[in-house]
């Protein structure tokens, strides 16, 4: 087996992207007059503070019922479950402002700004923090609203529970403040394909007597790795003399004011924190310089209206420091920052994003992305996808996927059969999509014609006597080229149980795919990729409450169901799931007949939506699979259509909340680029989607689950010819895969195998007078006898015999029956350039 389990980046990464909490206090309705908390230093760590006055200015200036009483010991007890500690810190008349281990902390008297980088887990601090806040029953001070934002994640299935998924996140934030006056809410701003997003929950409402403010936060990725060589830690780089002149040498000096009082740190072996303070106003900076995730960002908060920080201007000026690939900006408040509305930025970059909300409780949040051409169309999880609407490469340049660890790269044409219409944009292991790609080790090949001769090549080379295959991962690309092409609104999320072979779904992953799963263990070998949970679509309308629970640990939400026993078992194990209801739409000609077990009758449907509904789940949309191997475009119109009469359903019911169609798999595998096997359908799809949710499309996800479709044809099996009869006029030989490793298919799929000779001996090149064979598989039982009637050339023991289109629901289904070992047979990659 060549498929080693190693990824490019060491892992996990580091995660430079911040988790910021703010929470604003007001003296609790009839509180007296308060006693000054105070609370001994314990801590080890050093202000960092060249004044002598900083130190104790916390204490001088603390108001009844502060939380700047709570001195830094105990502020680093209170860190502690969020796996952070403090590093140092500075202090002015307003305002404590800690240096973290991960981020930083800023304490005012009625309200904390916490920021944490990393693995951490910021939730777990809040109740020790409130606690102690809050003073327990002796309560002075009272929450009066919350604010949590944050970028997208590069690695979210790095991050622990609940920050793998924005929902799961929102729902232990409302366990926290939900109470507060209005209630949370949360919003996601941005572009949900290129991960140009922006997380923002809220809760309760403005403190009583707090003046307006607002925030600005910046935040960049690919950063320019020259600029990124001043955060390694050198000897002595964490003098105060040393750290002033890195500010002045590095630039970052210009962004701070002659009055502000700075605590910065360089961390070993490399990654930079700043705290500048100027009375209430803060200015927080984190870089994360390694390359591969390179991430920095700058905060300036507590502007007040009459702050004269013209935004675009600022922002321009970081840009231009860090050099960034992409930035995002948001600006939240109850004002906008000047020059906020419509900036643009010089340099290259393009708007990708932009984004204004209403937030409550804090006027509004307006998010901008940006993105160069080299960093533009790529996102992680879906950005080789966003890639194939073509802009950052020019058309006919290769397509490199791996190899860092070898050097020797996998080369993508994106010429098809037609010209350069793809462009995916998968470049070098630099890029982010790299991370989905597993260390295949994968040869270029002329065409996928030449397959044939790279397997009789490989069995020269290494003396073969086994079954083994070939994947042609060219082909998988050139598929989604053509998926691209012709259903451009719909987002294919390939069924892992196909063909689960981690060089399919690594660059399945990598082109911008999702992932349907059923399973535990299907659902982890995507994560296990770098896949997103929110990438994945757990399309098993009836599943073990152990899969059900390993969805929920794993922030994975959207599943489907058909009946109301699962409804109440989705309830019991991941009520939070985002449910998709399954309806039964048949091809009565499809291959392989799955309405007999899954998909709602119609009668059924309105039931199991009220059913939903009064268990407090939340439907999201309807999906229907036509069945495997279906025969015509056809059974889709039906299906459709049946789909929207849901969607009404629903309406009538008072469920808003649908903008989900999962049209299932059932497309066509054959050989080729995919056009044959798609034109047709596609054409049948898209007219329905415009005749039935022709309104929608704006709003509304399409996606599908197609299998066959990626790895058929890709796939060709090898087995060897290693013992022989004849009888009568009949031929027998044994090969070394049957009915029980890949040619199950012949049994479960139905599929009809095309056997040929692999001529490798020159003797016998010129055989090719047919005669009637049966091909027997190596298993002791009768049974496994893999074709009884077929014309074949005559063979000798060590000749091949070659299967095409092996690659749907064969290794997948094998079994090592007889000691026999069918389910991990040798696969060697290959990478045509074209069909
Ligand atoms: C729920 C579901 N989705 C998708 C698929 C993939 O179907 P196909 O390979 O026909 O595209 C299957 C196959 O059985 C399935 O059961």
């Amino acid at each position: 087996m060549v498929t080693e389990n190693n990824s490019f980046y060491p892992q996990p990464i580091f995660e430079g992207a911040e988790k910021r909490l703010e929470v604003d206090f007001e003296p609790a309705p009839l509180s007296g007059v308060h006693e000054v908390m105070d609370v001994e230093c314990h801590g080890a760590a050093q202000p960092h503070s060249d004044s002598e006055d900083s130190q104790s200015s916390s204490s001088a200036t603390a108001v009844a019922g502060s939380l700047r009483a709570i001195k830094h010991g105990e502020w680093n007890k209170l860190l502690e479950p969020a796996q952070c500690s403090i590093v140092s810190w500075e202090s002015n008349a307003s305002c404590d402002a800690y240096l973290l281990s991960e981020s930083s902390l800023f304490v005012y008297d009625r309200s904390l700004v916490l920021k944490t980088c990393g693995r951490t887990k910021i939730l777990d601090a809040i109740p020790g923090i409130l606690e102690r806040a809050l003073d327990g029953q002796r309560s002075s001070l009272t929450v009066a609203r919350a604010r949590y934002s944050r970028s997208a994640f590069k690695c979210p299935e790095q991050q622990p529970v609940p920050h793998t998924d924005f929902a799961l996140e929102v729902s232990a934030l409302n366990g926290l403040f939900g109470h507060l006056e209005g209630g949370g809410h949360a919003y996601v701003l941005g572009d949900q394909c290129t991960d140009a997003l922006w997380h923002v929950y809220t809760a309760g409402a403005p403190p009583k007597g707090r003046g307006s403010t607002s925030t600005l936060e910046v935040c960049m990725t690919g950063l320019d790795p020259k600029y990124c060589e001043y955060f390694a830690c050198k000897s002595d780089s964490n003098s105060p003399a040393q750290r002033a002149c890195l500010r002045l040498e590095c630039g970052l000096a210009k962004l701070l004011g002659k009055q502000d009082r700075v605590d910065d740190y360089v961390f070993d072996p490399c990654g930079y924190s700043m705290n500048a303070i100027r009375d209430e106003r803060l200015v927080t900076i984190h870089i994360t310089p390694e390359e591969g995730f390179s991430y920095a960002s700058v905060e300036i908060s507590n502007l007040g209206p009459k702050d004269t920080l013209d935004a675009s201007e600022f922002v321009g000026h970081v840009a231009a420091l860090f050099g960034p690939q992409r930035v995002y900006v948001a600006a939240t408040g109850d004002f906008l920052p000047a020059q906020y509305g419509g900036f643009g930025l010089a340099g290259g970059y393009s708007s990708v994003s932009c984004a204004d909300q209403r937030v409550a409780g804090y006027g509004s949040c307006s998010f901008r992305a940006f993105a160069t051409g080299q960093g533009g169309p790529l996102a992680r999880g879906s950005g080789a996808l966003a890639g194939l609407k073509g802009s950052a490469r020019e058309p006919s340049s290769p397509v490199t996927v791996l190899s860092k660890e070898r050097g020797a790269s996998v080369e993508f044409s994106s010429s098809t059969s037609e010209g350069n219409d793809g462009t995916a944009a998968i470049r070098d292991p630099s890029d982010v999509d790299s991370l989905f790609i597993k260390r295949v080790s994968a040869e270029t090949i002329e065409s996928s014609c030449c397959v044939e001769e790279f397997a009789a090549a490989k069995i020269k080379q290494l003396s073969l006597e086994d079954t083994f295959y070939v994947f042609d991962l060219g082909n998988v690309y050139r598929r989604m080229l053509t998926w691209k092409r012709l259903l451009p609104r719909v987002r294919p999320f390939y069924a892992v149980k196909c063909n689960p072979d981690p060089g399919v779904l690594s660059t399945l992953a990598a082109l911008g795919t999702g992932f349907d799963c059923a399973s535990e263990v299907e659902l982890q070998s995507v994560l296990s990729l770098g896949v997103r949970p929110d990438s994945v679509v757990y399309a098993n309308a009836c599943k073990r409450p152990s899969d059900l629970r390993h969805m929920k640990h794993t922030g994975t939400l959207l599943t489907t169901f058909d009946s109301e026993s699962e409804l109440y078992k989705i309830k019991q194990y991941h009520p939070e799931a985002s449910c998709v209801l399954r309806i039964r739409a048949d091809d009565p000609n499809a291959r392989c007949f799955l309405g007999n077990k899954y998909g709602a009758e119609q009668r059924e449907v309105e039931p199991l939506f009220a059913k939903a509904a009064e268990l407090g789940l939340r439907v999201v949309g309807v999906s229907f699979h036509v069945g495997s191997g279906a025969s015509g475009p056809e059974a889709f119109r039906m299906a459709i259509s049946l789909a929207r009469g849901c969607f009404d359903a629903a309406s009538r019911l008072g469920i808003n909340t649908l903008n989900l169609l999962d049209i299932g798999g059932g497309f066509s595998g054959g050989s080729g680029d995919g056009r044959e096997a798609l034109e047709s359908v596609a054409a049948v799809i898209n007219e329905s989607l415009d005749e039935h949710f022709g309104a929608d499309l704006g709003t509304l996800r399409v996606i599908a689950e197609p299998g066959r479709y990626f790895s058929e044809g890709a796939c060709t099996l090898f087995t060897c010819v290693y013992g022989k009869r004849q009888r009568e006029n009949r031929q027998e030989y044994w090969l070394t895969d049957g009915l029980y490793g890949s040619m199950n298919c012949v049994i479960y799929d139905h599929a009809e195998l095309k056997p040929r000779p692999l001529w490798i001996r020159s003797a016998n090149s010129s055989a090719t007078e047919g005669h009637p064979t049966t091909l027997f598989g190596p298993t002791c039982d009768g049974l496994d006898t893999v074709l009884k009637e077929v014309t074949m050339p005559k063979m000798e023991n060590g000749d091949w015999v070659v299967f095409p289109e092996m690659g749907a629901y064969t290794i997948s289904a094998a079994s090592n029956f007889n000691g026999i070992s069918a389910c991990d047979p040798q696969i060697f990659y290959v990478v045509s350039k074209r069909e």
